[in-house]
């Protein structure tokens, strides 16, 4: 893992699905790239600076393919790519993608700042990590324009998650919505990650975004993009089911409350809502139990494992025998241990807005420097260039 992207959107406080699929796992790959970074010599933001030796070895191993494509073509620009976009982790608040649904433009400013404050409260750093907004780094518009005019219209029609948002009455939804796997495709790309940690809701967006770096590749007839790996957790955390539907995933935007945890509920909501939790009626838990059977059940058994860092296996054994009742007043207790704590210093951080501004405002900054890397990249392959 040498360089990670990843994003939410900020259409509501994130949710337990958001922070079990996705969020956690940020936090220990911060550290991880970071620490990669300095043992690979490559530039990082980690306030420990680098010895001239290390910066010498960096440069001398870095990327050879590259820094060779680059030599050969008289242009350095894809060696200093490769060179400042790796050993950085970039979290981006993804408003843009945000506008696509007109609801979520509602308050849509409170709804980024509420999602920086999350971001920190669960454990980003901004000595670690780059921590941006995206609409404030103009090139993923302008990659996203590019990005569309090398997408098919067939290529769109087969995303399922146009289908899902857009509803039956699609030609009511916007264009953007239908557009959107262009959007987070250039998101990607801009920063070259080798890596990008989402939940399982987003793998049919990442085999887009590898098919338009080999689209570019081929064109550009070099390796000007590599075609990031998905990170995906384990145990059936990529994919929390909502707390009312076992067959639907946990969402931000779902009508019904109940249906999911905020990291800012209160250990009372919390409480209710898993009280409230739809279960089914085959009774106690058993080693036997399958989850086709008992989606539900299942739901809050992976819940349940993902918050001890256990197996589904070993949660099933566990509560062999025993009532889901137990199993909520347990992963009552579980929740609140985790999600207090953050709730309460996203609140607190809410109150401190200069922290946040300042945040975004280095985050912006950082995210541009090397996102105008790659764009010169780009604008070079399209014959985007000026004549003087
Ligand atoms: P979004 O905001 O819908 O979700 C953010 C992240 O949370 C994961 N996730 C879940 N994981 C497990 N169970 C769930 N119920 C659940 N719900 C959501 C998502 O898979 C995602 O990882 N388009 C993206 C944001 C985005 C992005 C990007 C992500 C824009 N550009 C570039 C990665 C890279 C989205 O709307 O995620």
């Amino acid at each position: 893992v040498r360089q990670v992207l990843s994003g939410i959107t900020p259409s509501g406080v994130p949710t337990l699905g958001n922070y079990l699929g996705a969020l956690r796992s940020w936090i220990w790959l911060q550290r991880a790239v970071s620490n990669s970074a300095r043992e690979n010599g490559v530039l990082s933001l980690d306030a420990s600076p680098l010895s001239e030796e290390d910066a010498r070895r960096a440069l001398e191993s870095y990327d050879q393919d590259i820094a060779e494509v680059a030599a050969n073509q008289g242009d350095l620009s894809f060696a200093a790519r490769a060179q400042k976009t790796d050993g950085h982790s970039l979290f981006m608040i993804a408003d843009l993608h945000a506008m696509t649904v007109p609801k979520n433009m509602e308050n849509l400013r409170q709804k980024s700042f509420e999602l920086v404050a999350s971001y920190l409260a669960c454990g980003l750093d901004p000595k670690q990590a780059v921590l941006f907004q995206q609409s404030r780094v103009a090139a993923h518009s302008e990659f996203a324009w590019i990005m569309q005019c090398y997408t098919s219209v067939g290529r769109l029609n087969r995303m399922t998650q146009f289908k899902e948002k857009a509803g039956k009455r699609s030609e009511n939804a916007t264009a953007g919505l239908y557009t959107y796997p262009s959007l987070m495709a250039a998101d990607i790309l801009l920063y070259n990650p080798t890596h990008v940690p989402v939940g399982d809701d987003q793998m049919q967006h990442l085999e887009f975004t590898r098919d338009m770096a080999d689209r570019f590749n081929d064109r550009a007839n070099l390796e000007l993009f590599r075609p990031p790996d998905a990170i995906y957790q384990e145990s059936g955390a990529a994919r929390i089911m909502s707390l009312r539907d076992g067959n639907k995933k946990m969402s931000k935007s779902d009508p019904n409350e109940g249906s999911r945890i905020l990291l800012t509920d209160s250990a009372d909501d919390i409480a209710r809502k898993i009280k409230k939790a739809v279960t089914d009626t085959a009774g106690a838990i058993s080693r036997a139990d399958r989850k086709n059977d008992r989606p539900a059940v299942f739901n809050l058994l992976t819940i349940s494992a993902a918050l001890r860092g256990t197996d589904l296996r070993d949660e099933l054994i566990a509560y062999d025998g025993r009532m889901c009742s137990e199993l909520k007043n347990d992963l009552t207790e579980l929740l609140v241990d985790v999600i207090c704590p953050i709730g309460d210093e996203v609140h607190r951080l809410l109150d401190d807005r200069d922290v946040i501004y300042k945040v975004l405002d280095d985050g912006a900054d950082r995210a541009a420097e090397i996102a105008s890397i790659t764009m010169k990249d780009v604008h070079q392959v399209m014959g985007l260039t000026p004549f003087s």
